[in-house]
């Protein structure tokens, strides 16, 4: 049986894990917008002015802490003044990117707005810089954020909203070097200087503008756009152009004409998809290391505003639409990534899973009337605790925790701690498809009172929750740590991820 010790100096907190590693993203793509989070006012589903309680009640309980939208593809030929006004009136469109469905524009800024509020999240709003104007960004930042009278200020009020919204979150067009316009980095990045430019700051409402950045390992991109950052000279006090820059990265078991089904893998593909994942670590400190360089400071946040996995579409829907079913599998892509994600905590500002309801490595699925939790929501779940507190480093000392993964060899074994309000909170995932893995906690320079884990396993990787069987993978309470002289022991099943939370003493 694989064995490790991982050792914990509980006296020594390293950078805040922010929240915003925990963030959402919802495009108008499939059943994510229309039929996941909007269901219509007349809807027999249970709603509050057109959004889905159900749904808005699965994702409070995750604590969400922002929300981006409208995509994705999607934002770059989404055009605001389409979305607002009544509803009745608002012109259509032809969705390009997904599937080629009319799009009634019912779901605008002012649903997405009160959407936010129900969830308690921030707003994150990305602007359309491929097929959009300066003039329509500019305009709708004054929309949602400028107090006073203005223009865009009459025009919201008209439609029924007196306060200014805030709004911090601004991304600067999306995927430019693909589906957002298939620009060089040195033409997209001049575009962002001249986008954020436009983007103002209204009374107290400052904007984080985030520019469209890298897809997966070009640190090339990063490079182009961290030279372009500052704008020195052109103010009494240098400042940078945009607060963050973004970076996609997605995770898939082989090549990308070869996805794959969510459900039915071989234990090669499960570990080729955890080495996938793994990789993600590769390429975070890859483009950190880019910014370093230009930013020694860290004043530019790096934000990764699309990850998750990607299969083949469940078989008989929309190909365009992107549904997928969600397994343990994906649940430890998640784990792994929050392990890797918190050892990022010093660049990394923002994550956001593609996408919250219905498509790609969703959260909830939902058909009809029937919401499902996926194994991926539980690992948000039981990771929430993480959200704003002081990354632990984790040294892992393990011993026959390889397996091959193709032609790469994956770590089987995976951690991450944080200490947040005297409570920490340790995440442990034992990746070995068929064997057990015994863990110490090797905790120095501090003590933990009594140990509160649960544990999220099925009896395979491919097991998966359904309307007829819900609660397939879910988390249960483990009784299975020990204390030791220095610290705690347990066994973690093979293909599980465990959370054990207790008291600094
Ligand atoms: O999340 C699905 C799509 O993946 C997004 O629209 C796009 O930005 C990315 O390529």
């Amino acid at each position: 049986m694989p064995r490790a010790t991982a050792v914990i100096n509980l006296d020594l907190p390293g950078p805040v894990i922010s929240r915003h590693l925990y963030g959402h993203f919802a495009e108008h793509l499939g059943r994510c917008v229309y039929g996941g989070f909007w269901v219509g006012e007349d809807s027999a589903i249970p709603n509050e002015g057109g959004i889905r309680l159900d749904v808005v009640e699965a994702l409070r309980a995750l604590d969400i802490p922002n929300l981006r939208w409208p995509g994705g593809c999607f934002a770059d030929e989404y055009h605001w003044r389409d979305g607002v006004g009544p509803r009745a009136e608002r012109p259509r469109m032809v969705n390009t990117h997904w599937g080629g469905v009319e799009e009634n524009n019912h779901f605008g800024t002012h649903e997405f707005m009160a959407l936010c509020e129900l969830l308690g999240a921030e707003p994150y709003i990305n602007g359309n810089v491929g097929s959009g104007t300066v003039r329509e960004m500019s305009e709708w930042v004054e929309y949602l954020t400028r107090d006073g009278d203005s223009p865009m200020v009459r025009a919201r009020k008209d439609n029924g909203r007196e306060e200014p919204w805030p709004v911090r979150f601004w991304g600067i067009g999306n995927e430019t070097w693909g589906c957002g316009g298939n620009m060089r980095a040195e033409y997209s990045a001049d575009l962002a200087r001249q986008f954020a430019t436009y983007c103002r700051d209204y009374g107290e409402n400052k904007l984080y503008r985030i520019a469209s950045g890298a897809n997966e390992d070009d640190y090339q991109w990063t490079e182009t756009l961290m030279r372009q950052i500052s704008c020195f000279g052109c103010e009494a006090t240098p400042r940078t152009f945009f607060q963050g820059i973004s970076v996609h990265r997605y995770t898939l078991s082989g090549p990308w004409e070869a996805k794959g089904s969510a459900t039915e893998f071989t234990t090669d593909d499960y570990y080729r998809t955890l080495a996938s994942a793994r990789r993600t670590d590769r390429i975070l400190t890859g483009h950190s290391t880019v910014m370093d360089l230009y930013d020694p400071g860290r004043r530019v946040g790096l934000v990764l505003d699309e990850w998750g996995t990607w299969w083949d579409v469940e078989p008989g829907t929309n190909p365009g639409f992107l549904f997928q079913q969600n397994t343990l599998r994906d649940a430890l892509v998640a784990s792994l990534h929050f392990d890797i994600f918190h050892r990022h905590a010093a660049r990394l500002v923002m994550a956001n899973i593609a996408q919250t309801v219905n498509v790609l490595q969703a959260m909830v699925l939902t058909d009809g009337d029937a919401l499902v939790l996926t194994p991926t929501y539980h690992v948000f779940e039981m990771n929430k605790g993480h959200q704003d507190a002081d990354a632990l480093t984790v040294h892992l000392r393990a011993e026959d925790a390889v397996r091959q993964a193709g032609d790469a060899e994956l770590e089987t074994l995976s951690a991450s701690a944080s200490v947040k309000d005297g409570t920490v909170l340790i995440s442990l995932s034992n990746l070995d498809a068929d064997e057990p893995a015994e863990v110490t906690l090797d905790l120095r320079g501090g003590a933990l009172g009594a140990a509160e884990a649960r544990l999220l396993t099925a009896d395979r990787p491919q097991a998966h929750n359904t309307p007829q069987a819900p609660a397939a993978v879910a988390p249960r309470p483990f009784d299975g740590v020990k204390a030791t002289d220095g610290g705690l022991t347990l066994t973690l099943p093979p293909h599980s991820f465990a959370t054990v939370r207790a008291p600094l003493v």
